[in-house]
Order: C-alpha cells, then structure tokens, then sequence
C-alpha cells in the first residue's frame, strides 16, 4: 500500500534543518500503523509527506505502487481527495457549513449527485453516532462530535489511506476511546489502511504496529498481537526509554 524509501527532509531556510534521515517504512494494506516520537522528531513531517502536501528532499514515497509526487498539479489534488483521507488535531471542520455539508465536502468536490450523498452521509453518521446533530452548525456541537464530524468527513469516500495527526490531541479520556474504537472498526470493517501520528500511548494502544522515531531516524517498532493493554504497557515502556520532551508521559490516560 505505502512504501516510504530511504526519505530524508532538510527545511531549507536562514538555517538549513534536518527533520528527517532515511526513513524507511512499508504499510501494508489494511494495516493500521501509529507513529510515535518526542516533539519535534519528524512525526507530522513524515505525514505531511505522505499526504503529499509536502515533498521529501531525497528517497520516494510509493502509494500503491506509484509516486504522487510526480502527478501534475491538478491529478495530485484529484488524486489527494479520491485516494486519502484526513483527519486533524483541530478537526479543520468550516464553521460556516452544517456537520451534514462538512462530512459531504469531498464528495461536493468531486461533483457527486446529491441522492448519493444523502445516502452515504446518513451510513457514515449512523457508524459514528452522530446522525442527530448533522443539521448543527459546527460551533453548537462537543469536541469529541466535531472529531467524528472529522472521522465521518475523512471516510466518506472511502479511501484507501487514511492518515491522521494526533486525532485524540482535543479530546478527553471517553471521547477519544471513542474515535479511536471508531477509527479501528473502520480499518477492520472497510479495510482502510490508516497511519496515526499520536503522542497519546491509549491511542496508539488501538494500532495493529508502532514505529518510534527520534530525532528524524527510525528508532524502533512493536506489534501488537492480542493483548491491548498489554502493547498499551509496551507503548509506555518504550517511550519512556526514547525519552523526549517530558511531556509525552504526561499526556498517558488509562
Ligand atoms: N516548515 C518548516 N520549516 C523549518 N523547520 C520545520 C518546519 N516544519 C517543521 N520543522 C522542524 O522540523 C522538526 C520536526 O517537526 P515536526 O512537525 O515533524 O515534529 P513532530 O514530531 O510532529 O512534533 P510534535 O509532536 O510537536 O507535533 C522540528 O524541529 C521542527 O521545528
Ligand atoms: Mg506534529
């Protein structure tokens, strides 16, 4: 499904920096992968660049086989709204719209009948129980309603990857057991291959893998198997030897 190849980032700038250093990582499909890390070690920078909102400086990034990077504009922004999907810390849901014409916006894009639409928005809002707040506006609902907003939004297309930058970072303990029971029956249920970026270990606890990185390098991975709470323990442990910056044992809710 993902294959990342020897990826290396440098922001250019006043002072050249080095967020990543041969980052090697494959997903298979239908694998559910979180990426863990201290601060700053590269975590959104890896997403962004699978995302393909922005570009590695050396190494490939293949989505199926294929490299993004190199479609033109317009095919890079089809393929971007067809092929992933997107779920934020602030949920980036418009104010303006209802939840209904939020979680729709992608499919609106893509000149989608409105019937079929209805439809689908009505399937994803039932999975996620928030079929009766879709008429509200998006500032008249709860955090943890605005990020299933975003799951509901991020699914509605069905599409093949679905990446997600610390999707629990708003919200409380319930809420984001929630989502992330959420996000794990659709990976199972609809065979989304889904990568997470989180600091939060209860979250990451739902992933089929994590890979820990560390100052933009490859640190290490650890793979679930049956047992939750204990890859939960497995999490903690290992980021308590990454270190960081302190803040991310902080952040363990159980
Ligand atoms: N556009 C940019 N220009 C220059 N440096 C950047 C840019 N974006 C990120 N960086 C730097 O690259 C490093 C990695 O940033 P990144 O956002 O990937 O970290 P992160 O692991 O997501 O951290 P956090 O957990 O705090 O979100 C940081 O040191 C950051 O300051
Ligand atoms: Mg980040």
């Amino acid at each position: 499904m993902l294959q990342v190849k020897q990826v290396s980032k440098i922001y250019e700038g006043k002072i050249a920096y080095r967020a990543l250093t041969d980052i090697d990582l494959t997903i298979e499909d239908g694998e559910f992968v979180g990426i863990m890390g201290p601060s700053g070690s590269g975590k959104t920078t890896l997403l962004n660049m699978i995302a393909t909102i922005d570009e590695p400086t050396t190494g490939q990034i293949l989505i199926d086989g294929s490299n993004p990077h190199q479609l033109r504009k317009e095919e890079l922004a089809k393929f971007r709204r067809r092929e992933l999907g997107f779920v934020f810390q602030d949920f980036n849901l418009l104010h303006t719209l209802t939840v209904e014409e939020n979680i729709v916006l992608p499919l609106t894009l893509d000149g989608k009948k409105v019937k079929e639409m209805k439809q689908k928005v009505q399937e994803i809002a039932a999975k996620l129980g928030i079929s009766d707040i879709l008429m509200k506006r998006t500032y008249e609902i709860s955090g943890g309603q605005a990020q299933r907003a975003a799951v509901a939004r991020a699914m509605i297309h069905s599409p093949k990857l679905v990446l997600a930058d610390e999707p629990t970072g708003n919200l409380d303990s319930k809420s984001s057991k929630d989502v992330m029971g959420m996000l794990e029956s659709i990976n199972k249920n609809e065979h989304a291959t889904m990568m997470l970026v989180t600091h939060d270990p209860q979250a990451a606890s739902y992933c089929n893998r994590v890979v820990f990185i560390r100052d933009g390098k490859f640190y290490s991975e650890i793979h679930r198997g049956d047992n939750r709470q204990a890859f939960f323990q497995k999490i903690i442990d290992t980021l308590s030897l990454l270190g960081g910056d302190g803040n991310d044992l902080s952040q363990v809710r159980v």
